[in-house]
């Protein structure tokens, strides 16, 4: 079955970067002229999905403003020099239906993720985290490589990458075998553990292709680090009675969900573009 259906868990507050997000989504903060989410989109589209669900919560009206039609905008600037920066979005939004449905409580990743259910239905899908942003120039999207790897093993597939093990409590960490180059089956998952009970520092990023059958071990699951609902304890559920793979992507990974990493998107996406001139 094509996977058609990307969910963007977009509820969380963005305390890490308040003042800002106080009245404004951390999602529609910009690297260069596109908010994080129109990126995310961007790479689900070139995965081959054309339907986008979205998370949100209070005070992200914004997110559903940005994937509409702005009547007055597009009237204001028709026929002018500035109608092509419209251009990519006006496309994304011909190519794609936006759902949305809102999470009441933050009650952590999982919760987000199973609030999409009534989006999703019972089909396998994507799901990115806005946040991080994933770069693969000149090669495929991360989320599209991951795709590959659900058609070949028909599994629940999560994005990994090395981090250094005094950075390993961000996240959550996986144990593996090592099947082919670059995908492990999945034998342990921990959330955010100290560097002494790390399995590994293969790290999680935001980047999942799940199966439909998470929603039913995310509702088996008990809330956990932090007191929320853990997406990793729902997968470890379900590496434990059937499999899961783990896949260090080809490219480059950005945490845009602090001020550091989105600097450093800033300024090496304006390389690029620098670049290309
Ligand atoms: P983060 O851990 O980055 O949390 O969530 P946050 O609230 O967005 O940011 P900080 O830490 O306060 O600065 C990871 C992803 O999971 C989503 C967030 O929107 C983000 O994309 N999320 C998290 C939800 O949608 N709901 C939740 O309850 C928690």
């Amino acid at each position: 079955m094509k996977i058609r259906k990307c969910l963007f868990p977009a509820a969380g507050y963005g305390t890490r970067f308040l003042p800002v997000t106080k009245a404004m989504p951390k999602e529609m903060l910009p690297i260069l002229t596109k908010p994080l989410i129109q990126y995310g989109v961007e790479e689900a589209v070139e995965a081959g999905m054309n339907t986008m669900a979205i998370i949100t919560g209070r005070g992200k009206r914004a997110i559903e403003d940005h994937f509409d039609i702005s009547y007055e905008l597009e009237n204001q600037i028709k026929g002018t020099s500035k109608e092509h920066l419209l251009k990519e979005i006006r496309s994304l939004i011909t190519k794609c239906t936006f759902t949305y449905t809102r999470q009441v409580e933050m009650r952590g990743l999982g919760d987000a993720i199973l609030k999409g259910q009534a989006l999703i239905g019972r089909e396998p899908f994507g799901v990115i985290l806005a946040d991080d942003l994933c770069i693969n120039p000149g090669g495929d999207g991360v989320l599209k490589q991951m795709i590959a790897l659900n058609e070949k093993y028909r599994c629940s597939v999560v994005a990994i990458m090395e981090v250094p093990e005094d950075q390993v409590y961000k996240y959550g960490v996986i144990e593996g075998k090592e099947m082919e180059e670059n995908v492990f089956r999945v034998t342990n998952m921990v959330e955010k553990p100290d560097a002494s009970e790390a399995p590994s520092n293969l790290a999680i990023i935001g980047r999942y292709i799940l199966t439909p059958d998470v929603f039913d071990a995310i509702k088996q699951t008990k809330p956990g680090k932090n007191g929320e609902i853990q997406i990793t304890d729902a997968l470890l559920h379900l590496a434990n009675t059937g499999m899961v793979l783990a896949y260090k992507f080809d490219g480059k990974r950005f945490d845009c969900g602090s001020v550091e990493g989105y600097v450093e998107a800033t300024n090496h996406l304006h390389s690029l573009e620098e670049k290309k001139k």
